[in-house]
């Protein structure tokens, strides 16, 4: 994975958080949100998403444990100056009411020393990034769509540039549609921004959707699953997990979804028995001579003599062209390239799928079945 510049590292270290009430809202929570990445903790409600992610910029103090932003103790640093770095994203955006649109993103620019030229200028510049006109700068929030609040909160947290984004359900408060529009604003931003973003959502569509790596919690604060989105689905770690993330709608419905529509990539390939054979970068497809898959070649591979079965890595399982989609997904996770082998009826290799490209099609495939009239699945 690429690491970004100024992307930050965040590890909570046994972390606890007991309130004086005695509320367990986190509990020995042992997690690494890798620079760079979008992070997304799902779960329940009460179930300590918010706690945790207070207590990366300091809103809530953990009872024991430590977190820590790039190596460094929370704990040790000025409350004002880690802010300035971590940028944060609530429901309904928390604007203030009686600022201009322009000037709530200006905030945080001019807490900072910014002369008040620069800071609007920055913040007029932000509202083009996250896809606001540019009059919109100079209403009321009250005068704005939830959905273009949103984005003006999310313009506001980023106004610093800051290399961590927190956002706690920020788009919770907006209709499915505008708020899907949101969520690929976001992922587009992130393309460019390369943040280190810990997203809070009780939706697991949405955690999916937007998450590199998901982190589902258990009521009571417990850490329950954490991983990337298609091993999430396709092995719920335990029932708590099966049952959140939907057996029905998630890995079982692949089951269900036809595989039509994948597009399997080609592949550079090497065929059993070639002599002298060399692998760049990428893992090499292996396959005799009928174009039966045999397995593959690691990268940085050389193979004096002709390539023999003993030098390649075994293959994981194939996925027949035209098969539910369940085995494709199968064949990207077991494949020790990460890319699935994609056969047609004869077993010939036509290409290769990655996990991500099965769920993207799913997502796709879902969202058209979900609009159909009742009945029609
Ligand atoms: N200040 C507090 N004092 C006492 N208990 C608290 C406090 N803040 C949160 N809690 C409790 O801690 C637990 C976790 O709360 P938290 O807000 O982190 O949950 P959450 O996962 O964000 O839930 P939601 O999805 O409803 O936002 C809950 O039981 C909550 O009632
Ligand atoms: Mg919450």
């Amino acid at each position: 994975m690429a690491r970004a510049w100024g992307a930050r590292l965040i590890e909570f270290q046994s972390v606890t958080k007991a309130f004086d009430d005695g509320t367990v809202a986190v509990n020995d929570l042992d997690l690494t949100v890798e620079a760079g990445t979008i992070t997304v903790f799902v779960g329940p409600s009460g179930c300590g998403k918010t706690t945790s992610l207070r207590m990366v910029n300091r809103m809530v103090e953990p009872t024991s444990g430590r977190v820590l932003v790039d190596g460094r103790d929370v704990r040790s640093a000025d409350p004002a100056s880690l802010r300035r770095g971590i940028g944060y994203v609530i429901q309904h955006a928390g604007l203030f009411p009686h600022r201009t649109v322009l000037d709530n993103v200006a905030t945080v620019p001019l807490l900072a020393g910014w002369t008040r030229r620069r800071a609007r200028s920055r913040a007029a510049e932000l509202l083009e990034v996250v896809g606001l006109p540019e009059e919109v700068g100079r209403r009321y929030p009250a005068q704005l769509s939830g959905g273009q609040q949103q984005r003006v909160g999310v313009a506001r947290a980023l106004a610093a540039d800051p290399p961590v984004l927190l956002m706690d359900e920020p788009f919770s408060a907006v209709d499915p549609v505008v708020r899907e529009g949101l969520q690929d604003e976001l992922l587009r931003l992130q393309s460019e921004l390369d943040k280190t973003v810990l997203f809070v959502t009780h939706d697991i569509d949405e955690a999916v959707r937007v998450g590199e790596r998901v982190a589902v919690f258990a009521t009571g604060g417990v850490l329950a699953q954490y991983s990337e989105p298609p091993e999430l689905l396709a092995r719920p770690a335990n029932d708590f997990v099966a049952d959140f993330v939907g057996r029905d709608r998630g890995y079982r419905g692949l089951s269900f979804v036809a595989g039509a529509a994948l597009r399997p990539d080609e592949v550079e390939t090497v065929t059993v028995g070639a002599p002298g054979v060399v692998s760049g970068d990428e893992w090499l497809l292996a396959l005799d001579e009928d174009r039966r898959p045999r397995g593959w070649l690691r990268p940085r591979a050389t193979v004096a003599g002709p390539l023999s079965e003993q030098e390649l890595e075994p293959g994981g399982s194939l996925h027949t062209l035209g098969l539910p989609l369940r085995g494709a997904l199968d064949a990207a996770l077991s494949s020790p390239s990460g890319r699935g082998v994609v056969v047609d009826r004869d077993g010939r290799a036509v290409g290769v799928v990655t996990a991500h490209q099965v769920l993207e099609l799913l997502s796709t495939e879902r969202a058209a079945a979900d609009s159909e009239p009742e009945g029609g699945r």
